[in-house]
């Protein structure tokens, strides 16, 4: 099959043949139509994220996908062969299996059917980055009339977090550009924030929300001194997807928080799925790239510069 992948460790990736994966017990191979990219990608082709995790080669890049189940291994009855399914290959060790290729194979608890009305392209988009964001906001616990400020809305995970949480009926301040000011708001943010500004988020944030905002979803800081504490009023929380949400921190800024360990298993990515196909939640997509073109979508993920979702397709 043809496969993106990193042939041996610290090798570029390249799309090359590679064996389709064998079906094991609990497992589902995948004929795959569509893939998308996560900023994960990144951090294991590289092999940055090797010493957490053993890595073995050739690593095939991606972690989610959508496309026609060609076999199910023993203890499988939810889905069968034939089957239009999405899904999304869970971290465990050894990292190797991936989805930017003509098969992959995903565990079975992490793969859902795909709706008839749903694109494979819009599947593929939903499982990480859905399941990060809906995860965030479950952990926020957001409560309608609450206002909520997410950094990094204009990516992946941030366009469906602003969705999410407006759908809440949360009140959503958004992080982007002057550029990405209509994007967000047709995703239902009601203020948008300028994070490349000489003017602190937080002093932008207290101009509309002087008490401060009562939940912080923070999608872009490495570093508990980078999240923007200081728009959030006492009492707040906040979730991030980055490690950042630092106990003793937050307690001294009188404000409670967790850090968000996405799950995309087939209970979160059903719900998902079903709200994508009926339209209240729509899948952010900016670019479809050919598979021999991955490369360049990682490429715009590490440059930060991802907008919304980026989709490889592998066969129509
Ligand atoms: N823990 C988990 O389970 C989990 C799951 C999924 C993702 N993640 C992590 O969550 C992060 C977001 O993922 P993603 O897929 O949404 O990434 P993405 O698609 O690459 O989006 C990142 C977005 O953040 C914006 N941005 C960058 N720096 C910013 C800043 N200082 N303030 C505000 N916005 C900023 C970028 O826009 P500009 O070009 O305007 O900067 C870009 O649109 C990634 O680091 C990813 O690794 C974690």
């Amino acid at each position: 099959m043809r496969a993106f992948n990193v042939p041996e460790s610290g090798a570029q990736p390249v799309v090359s043949d590679l064996p389709v994966p064998e079906v094991t017990d609990g497992t589902v191979l995948v004929r795959v139509k569509s893939a998308a990219l996560n900023a994960i990608d990144n951090g294991l082709a590289t092999g940055m994220m090797a010493a957490m995790l053993p890595h073995a080669y050739p690593l095939v890049v991606g972690r989610d996908a959508a496309g026609v189940v060609e076999a199910v291994g023993a203890g499988v009855d939810h889905v069968a062969v034939g089957d239009e399914v999405f899904g999304h290959v869970l971290l465990a060790p050894p990292v190797q299996a991936g989805t930017i290729a003509e098969y992959a194979l995903l565990p079975a608890a992490a793969v859902a059917a795909k709706p008839a009305g749903l694109g494979f392209d819009q599947a593929a988009a939903l499982p990480l980055a859905g399941a990060a964001a809906f995860d965030s906001v479950q952990a926020l616990d957001v409560q309608p009339g609450q206002v909520v400020l997410v950094t990094g809305a204009t990516g992946g995970v941030g366009s469906y977090a602003v969705q999410l949480l407006a759908a809440r009926g949360a009140t959503v301040v958004a992080t982007g550009t002057a550029a990405d000011a209509d994007r967000l708001t047709s995703l239902g943010a009601t203020t948008v924030v300028d994070h490349t500004s000489d003017t602190p988020l937080a002093e932008q944030v207290a101009a509309s929300y002087p008490d401060g905002v009562d939940g912080l979803i923070d999608l872009v800081s490495y570093s508990p001194d980078a999240l923007a504490l200081g728009a959030v009023r006492k009492g707040g929380k906040v979730a991030s997807t980055l490690n950042a949400a630092d106990e003793q921190v937050l307690a001294e800024a009188g404000l409670t928080g967790s850090n968000i360990m996405a799950a995309p298993v087939r209970e979160v990515l059903e719900p998902l799925a079903a709200q994508a196909a009926e339209g209240t939640l729509k899948v952010d997509i900016t670019q479809v790239l050919p598979l021999e073109q991955a490369g360049d979508g990682l490429a715009t993920i590490a440059s930060g510069a991802a907008r919304g979702k980026i989709i490889v397709n592998i066969a129509d």
